[in-house]
């Protein structure tokens, strides 16, 4: 039964950010009868194709988030860098859902760092480097480390890695993006990530832990399910879900997690959206994130997340990957899905393919060698 602030089908879903996940968040909202509406800083919006309407305009110019705000019932998101001031402006129209709250807390990592610190989630240690002044500090810290951007951040982009004190001595006259925070490197046994949605009733659920690889900084390959002990896998689902309760979650969010050498679980980072890591859901799951994402923020019920298949995706990035289409589309249980953008440019991500597999039969574990779309054979280690 639908409670009363459930949308009826009809109603129009506001997007801001027209990137692939608002592309493929509007076509969770089409299936399910609804209207979406995009807010875009460009007209060439992967998320334009697939929605109703499209808006485009700066993201915190007042008269452009009157326009769109008119036409929707609720609001949510796609990208994380969103002005605050722009989104109290939206809220006077309708409920923005996840809340302004969770996305300050998650724009930052300095922010985000001292929120999970206080809820009592382990995070890798870590120091704030606001300006050249402080950077000589860290000798006190631990090597190595990595330096990142506060804010911005994506795909591995304003990231320093520093490996000793002669290196940060390098650092101190260099221009450097400040501010800074600093994290130790952590020696992980693996990445791992959680999605999990909520809905204003307080329903939860959330998909099992994924599996992740980078390359270069960005996500090459996930594996669902990680293979990992169930007790881990039950962990992890368990402290995304009390993350998603304690911020008061109305919406998706994305738990970035490390499992380190002996076990422990640390979060990297979260994403109060869909998250490329969960894109597997799509064709493993009945209700994917992006249904889910949908379904959380227009106060329908979340079906239980159950897996009918494992699932091996591989991102498709710049004119390698799309290289890869014309063999994938020959292939059988192979999904592909391509966003619709124009210029395959190196580091893009432009698509990715979805390997079903019967349960168990994930092949693994995996090298780099085997991050190629093409290349997924099963490697020992
Ligand atoms: N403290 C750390 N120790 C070891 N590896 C790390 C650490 N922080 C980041 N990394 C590696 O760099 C990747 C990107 O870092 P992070 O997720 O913080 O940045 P990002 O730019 O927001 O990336 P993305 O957009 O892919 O989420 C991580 O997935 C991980 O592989
Ligand atoms: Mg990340």
């Amino acid at each position: 039964m639908l409670t009363p602030l459930s949308l009826l089908p009809g109603a129009t879903i506001g997007i801001i950010g027209g990137g692939q996940l608002g592309r493929m968040s509007a076509m969770a909202a089409a299936r399910l009868g609804f209207r979406t509406h995009i807010l875009s800083d460009t007209p060439q919006a992967p998320a334009a194709q697939t929605a109703n309407e499209l808006t485009v305009g700066a993201y915190d110019d007042p008269t452009v988030l009157e326009e769109f705000a008119r036409t929707c019932d609720v609001i949510t998101f796609e990208f994380e860098n969103i002005s605050l001031q722009g989104l109290k402006q939206l809220e006077a129209f309708c409920p923005v859902r996840p809340s302004r709250h969770i996305l300050e807390t998650s724009q930052d990592r300095v922010t985000e760092k001292t929120r999970l610190g206080k809820l009592g989630f382990p995070v890798a240690p870590w120091r704030s480097v606001p300006d050249r002044a402080t950077l000589a500090s860290l000798v006190e810290f631990s090597f190595p480390l990595i330096l990142k951007t506060t804010r911005f951040g994506y795909d591995g982009k304003g990231q320093f890695r520093v490996n000793a004190t002669e290196e940060l001595a390098a650092l101190e006259n260099t221009d450097l993006p400040y501010p800074l925070v600093a994290e130790k490197k952590i020696d992980f046994a693996r990445e791992l990530s959680v999605m999990v949605a909520r809905n204003e009733k307080g329903e939860m659920r959330s998909f099992t832990p994924t599996e992740n690889h980078h390359r270069d900084g960005i996500l090459r390959v996930c594996l669902a399910p990680a293979p990992i002990s169930p007790q881990l896998a039950r962990k992890a689902q368990e402290m995304a879900e009390k993350l998603a309760r304690d911020l008061g979650l109305i919406g998706l969010l994305g738990v970035e997690m490390f499992e380190d050498a002996r076990g422990n679980l640390l979060i990297n980072e979260i994403a109060p959206r869909p998250h490329n890591s969960g894109h597997w859901t799509m064709d493993g799951c009945p209700v994917d994130q992006f249904e889910m994402h949908i379904r959380a923020v227009a106060g329908l019920p979340l079906p239980e997340t159950r897996r009918h298949s494992d699932v091996f995706m591989h991102n498709l990035i710049g004119p390698e990957g799309m290289a890869c289409v014309p063999e994938l589309l020959e292939e059988n249980a192979a999904c592909v899905h391509l966003y619709g953008k124009q210029e395959a440019r190196p580091g893009r991500k432009m698509g990715h393919v979805n390997r079903l597999y019967p349960f168990g039969a994930l092949p693994g574990p995996l090298t780099l060698s085997s991050l190629s779309p093409l290349e997924a054979e099963p490697i020992q280690n």
